[in-house]
């Protein structure tokens, strides 16, 4: 592609060891046209990252650019993880067939009516570098709920013996504990092969049940709606009713259940997997990612509500929700109250899940910090009340869905945003949706074929941005000069319709890393100034249409790091 010149070559080699040690040169030629090195922008964002991560840190692979790759992000090509737990469940052969679980109704659920005081509850935060979040406390409503006839169980059907005045006692504390809701019984009660059904027996079953605290008693059972609702035991038990093995196209079942099959184990004491809980025994964390959970996902989760008007001591104290990468779970229908009412919530990921169902997203918790719902089938428009107050949001990932539209105020207004990615995800419109996004550090909009219009001058106005990739767009128009921010570090622009020539002002950024500019039609010289940043600043990836239109040697020969689509890796 390009003519090697002895005589440029020499002129490189004695700027080189004029600006900088020959070994560096070495180091940067060494990663010419391989994988760009991608830098860690904000050490302060990172850190808080790593600190809300300390159990596992693969769920914001995707910050700052790590393991972005450059010309795909279906989720196929992020790195996996090997599951934890468990290596060797039994491979059901019918894995991949869709999931034979037929939802049950979804309880009716009153609305709670707004709060009429506003006393703030005291931290119960267990993650001390989040920021505090004041919860208006909400009154308790009224009682709706009747009585619903308790079932007597014989031991017929029952084959574990389980008395049925245990039973009886057991559903009795549920229906005190959930008498402020009109939750509904009646729909599941006398249904064995309900999810809450099965749910109430293997509660019964723990050993020492008699002794439980009402609201242990709650614990267990939405945690144990959890695991049937999303076909923790491969939905083949079925408490032995049926005589047959496994059902053909049963689920496989979860792939890690330690804790929660057993009768004498605590989920948070004996630390069911997946369950995190703080000191007083109530539930902060469900960690139930690439485990296999596949059906629906329950509405009675909201019972281990932080706050809100769901929020019931000693139950849960629920601020990490991450069930991502199960590529078969779906949410309940009633999963829009579902989520605004887990308040207290701060992380929310359901990355690679069914969680959209072809839906918009729905209203979140106001208290949540970050998000991520790439590859989760949602549609648009975002509604604007989705991301309404949510002020203390930071991260988001959008990643993969269809939206069709162009990005909400509620959402690009928000004052501690800090990344936000929304890559191949339909957006329609321009970049001007980032015109008051003075928090943003990081932003990728790449593969939105239909986001067009120019970069606009505001974008230099923007005072955190350090990284901002708008690759495979429809960008039109120039570079403008502004975009040069002294504090940039990352410009993907490659593949779109950009005209003009190169600023050399791009030479003056000595933060600046990643400059990708091929597959546009942009013409000119790449800038003296800019060829020397390869080697004399931190300019580690430049890449442009080489030779034509853009004459990439002018000075330098090996001044870009690949030359046009081809040459940069597609
Ligand atoms: C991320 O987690 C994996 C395994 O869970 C571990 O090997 C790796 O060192 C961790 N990386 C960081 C940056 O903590
Ligand atoms: C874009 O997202 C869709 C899902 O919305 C996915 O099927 C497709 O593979 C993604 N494309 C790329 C290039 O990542
Ligand atoms: C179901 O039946 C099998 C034998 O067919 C038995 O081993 C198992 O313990 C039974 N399970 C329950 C929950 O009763
Ligand atoms: C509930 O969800 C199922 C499948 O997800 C759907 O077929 C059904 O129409 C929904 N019901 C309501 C009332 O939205
Ligand atoms: C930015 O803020 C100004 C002033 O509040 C407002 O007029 C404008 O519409 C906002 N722009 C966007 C894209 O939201």
């Amino acid at each position: 592609m390009k003519v090697p010149c002895v005589a440029l070559e020499i002129l490189l080699m004695s700027l080189s060891i004029l600006f900088q040690s020959p070994e560096v040169v070495h180091g940067r030629r060494h990663t010419r046209r391989g994988a760009f090195p991608l830098p860690h922008l904000d050490d302060s964002l990172l850190n808080h990252h790593r600190r809300s991560q300390e159990h596992e840190n693969e769920s914001f692979e995707l910050l700052m650019g790590k393991g972005k790759s450059r010309y795909s992000d279906s989720p196929s090509d992020y790195p996996s993880q090997e599951p934890s737990g468990r290596s060797n469940f039994p491979q059901d052969p019918s894995a991949t067939a869709a999931p034979t679980f037929i939802p049950t109704p979804a309880p009716a659920v009153v609305t709670i009516e707004s709060p009429s005081t506003s006393s703030p509850i005291t931290s119960l935060d267990p993650f001390e570098d989040m920021p505090m979040v004041t919860i208006p406390a909400l009154p308790t409503p009224a009682p709706t709920f009747a009585q619903p006839p308790i079932r007597e169980v014989s031991d017929k059907t029952n084959p574990t013996s389980t008395p049925s005045n245990k039973l009886e006692r057991v559903s009795a504390t549920l229906v005190d504990m959930l008498s402020p809701f009109s939750y509904d019984f009646d729909s599941w009660i006398f249904d064995e092969s309900s999810y809450q059904f099965k749910a109430l027996l293997r509660t019964t079953e723990q050993q020492g049940v008699d002794q439980f605290s009402s609201s242990k008693i709650l614990q267990y059972w939405v945690l144990y709606c959890l695991y049937f609702s999303t076909n923790g035991d491969g939905n083949d038990l079925d408490m032995n009713t049926s005589t047959t093995a496994r059902q053909p196209n049963a689920s496989p079942g979860w792939k890690n259940t330690e804790g929660w099959e057993s009768t004498n184990l605590d989920p948070c004491q004996d630390k069911w997997f997946g369950i995190v809980c703080d000191v007083q025994s109530q539930v902060t964390g469900v960690r139930l990612q690439r485990n296999g959970l596949n059906g629906v996902f329950p509405f009675e989760i909201v019972f281990l509500a932080a706050a809100g008007s769901y929020h019931k001591e000693g139950v849960g104290n629920l601020r990490r929700l991450e069930v991502f990468s199960n590529e078969d779970l779906m949410r309940s229908n009633s999963s829009d109250l579902l989520l605004e009412s887990l308040v207290g919530l701060e992380v929310l990921n359901y990355r690679e899940t069914k969680f959209g169902q072809n839906g918009p997203i729905p209203k979140l918790p106001y208290t949540l910090q970050e998000f991520d719902c790439s590859y989760a089938s949602h549609t648009g428009p975002i509604p604007e009340e989705s991301f309404a107050g949510l002020n203390v949001l930071v991260f988001a990932s959008l990643d993969g869905n269809d939206f069709q539209s162009s990005l909400p105020t509620s959402l690009v207004s928000l004052q501690n945003i800090q990344y936000l990615t929304v890559r191949n995800s339909s957006l329609v419109g321009t970049l001007f949706y980032m015109e008051n996004m003075t928090s943003i550090v990081e932003h990728s909009a790449d593969k939105n074929p239909q986001l067009s219009g120019p970069l606009f001058t505001f974008l230099g106005n923007l005072p955190n941005l350090r990284s901002l990739s708008a690759s495979d767009c429809s960008l039109t128009g120039t570079i403008p000069v502004e975009l040069a921010m002294p504090n940039l570090v990352q410009l993907w622009l490659h593949g779109n319709s950009l005209q003009g020539t190169i600023p050399s002002v791009f030479s003056n950024i000595e933060e600046l890393r990643i400059l990708t500019l091929e597959d546009n039609s942009l013409s000119g010289t790449v800038p003296f100034d800019l060829c020397l940043s390869t080697y004399n600043n931190d300019l580690s990836a430049l890449s442009v249409d080489c030779d034509t239109p853009v004459d990439c040697s002018a000075f330098f020969p090996d001044c870009c790091m690949c030359c046009g689509r081809d040459g940069c890796g597609s």
